[in-house]
């Protein structure tokens, strides 16, 4: 079966010194679906993430980006996606909506207009005009997210987006998330320490524990191996 894959990895690996953080890692992600990228604290989900951004060089392996290696030319795939990355930094002196025009000014410009539909999307429309600094953890998550549609980028990389939010937060960014996948044809990995989540959002998942894939597949068909990977899960957090 082919299926034309929004990132594929084959033995992508990173080290740090001695701490191997990603190891071996291949798994590829199809278009046209929330794909979950779980795993507990440290499995190496970020390290991953920046390496598709070409934030991080990988010590051994590959990757491609909507079909762009992110070795060689990575340029064309990180024009069409938006991603956010561990925890939101913007210019604390600034507004959010200051901070976005800033986002935009690197990609070449973005109208007021979009600006403001990125804030009411993502739930800041009242807020836009409060400094950085004084947000909340969710404001900030929600900003990153806003940041991240501003281009209107086709495919989303998220690294854990509900942190920080509320209940009421994690809930509209879980449909948000859906409403772009079912009806506006996008892709989107999101990487979560959360089995939950994953189980409520995600069509597919990988699940990494320090840097290797333990399980992969449709996440309805993983429910049934669901209790012995909370244990795996469960053991590591509290290590
Ligand atoms: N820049 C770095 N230098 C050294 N070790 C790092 C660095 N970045 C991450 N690590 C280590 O790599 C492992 C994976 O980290 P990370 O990718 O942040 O995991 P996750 O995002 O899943 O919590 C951890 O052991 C972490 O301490
Ligand atoms: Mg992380």
């Amino acid at each position: 079966m082919h299926t034309e894959a929004v990132i594929r990895t084959w033995e992508l690996t990173k080290r740090f010194g001695k701490t191997t953080a990603v190891d071996e890692l291949t798994m590829e992600v199809p278009r046209g679906e929330v794909f979950g990228f779980l795993g507990p604290n440290g499995a190496g989900k970020t390290t991953t993430i920046a390496m598709l951004l070409g934030l991080v060089h990988p010590t051994a392996g590959g990757a491609e980006v909507l079909g762009c290696d992110i070795r060689k030319n990575l340029g064309p795939a990180l024009r069409r996606t938006g991603a956010t990355i561990e925890s939101p930094a913007f210019y604390p002196y600034l507004s959010g909506r200051d901070n976005l025009r800033v986002v935009g000014l690197c990609t070449g410009g973005v109208g007021p207009r979009r600006v403001d539909e990125v804030l009411e999307r993502v739930g800041l429309a009242g807020r836009g005009g409060d400094l950085f600094r004084v947000y909340s953890m969710g404001m900030k998550q929600r900003l990153a997210l806003a940041a991240a549609l501003l281009n209107e980028p086709e495919f989303l990389i998220l690294d854990e987006p509900t942190n920080g939010l509320d209940p009421a937060g994690i809930q509209e960014t879980r449909a948000m998330l859906r409403h772009m996948v079912d009806e506006q044809g996008k892709s989107v990995f999101l990487s979560s320490h959360q089995l939950h989540e994953v189980q409520q959002v995600c069509d597919r998942v990988v699940i990494i524990d320090r840097g290797h894939v333990i399980a992969q597949g449709r996440v309805d068909e993983l429910l049934r191996q669901r209790e012995a990977i909370e244990v795996e899960l469960t053991e590591r957090e509290v290590e």
